[in-house]
């Protein structure tokens, strides 16, 4: 099964709480998102944002220009479901992040909580990072989290990469300035707890794309 495939059966099956990543409020991501752009005309950039409540928290915090994108047309469609009338003010893409075109340093932050991770072969890891370095500000923030050295193998029946601070940043280099990173327990809606890493990082300077 495709990638693609495989995301549009999870969300066309289980509801927006059902699914191990769930949780009401992604608090540490919004805390470094409100750290790194207090500015609310930040543009900031929810990657593999699937149904998190993300986007409703950031719109409750005067952020006024948000794209929110994922490889799921469900999930983006169950977003502007939930956001009738706020969802106008979100840009919305259904794309898969190692090959879609996004516009030269657009973003001030780039977020993924548990994307990056699912990116199991050199060549999307790459194609991911030279995303991330085109579309970033330079002096922007990108926030990548993904499972800890402890967390799964697996997620949503999919392997994984597993990483600490050091390999994630290794993954993107020296053009990415490590400001910070921390590890999180995330408890389950299933009741079990898995270990989240987070690293946050500022884009250097400007590079050839
Ligand atoms: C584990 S979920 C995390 C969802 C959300 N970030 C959260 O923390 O609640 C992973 C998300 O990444 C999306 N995804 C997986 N691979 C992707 C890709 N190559 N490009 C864009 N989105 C992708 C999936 O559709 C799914 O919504």
């Amino acid at each position: 099964m495709d990638t693609q495939t495989h995301w549009e059966k999870i969300y066309t099956e289980k509801a927006p709480d059902a699914v191990s990543w769930y949780r009401p409020h992604l608090e540490t991501s919004l805390a470094l998102i409100e750290k790194a752009a207090p500015d609310r005309s930040a543009s900031v950039i929810d990657v593999g944002g699937g149904e998190s409540t993300l986007v409703d928290d950031l719109l409750a915090r005067g952020y006024e220009n948000i794209t929110v994108l994922d490889i799921s047309q469900t999930a983006i469609e169950a977003n502007r479901k939930r956001l009738p009338k706020a969802s106008e003010r979100v840009h919305w893409l259904v794309a898969d992040i190692t090959e879609v075109e996004l516009e030269t340093f657009a973003y001030n932050v780039w977020h993924d909580r548990a994307v990056f991770h699912f990116l199991t072969t050199a060549n999307h890891r790459v194609a991911y990072v030279r995303q991330v370095a085109r579309a970033v500000k330079p002096g922007g923030h990108v926030i990548v989290s993904t499972f800890g050295p402890e967390g799964p193998t697996k997620c949503s029946g999919l392997d994984v990469v597993r990483y600490d601070a050091a390999s994630l940043h290794r993954q993107f280099g020296l053009h990415f300035r490590l400001l910070g990173s921390s590890k999180e327990l995330h408890q389950t809606p299933f009741g079990t707890v898995q270990q989240f890493l987070y690293c946050y990082c500022r884009v250097e300077m400007s590079q050839s794309l």
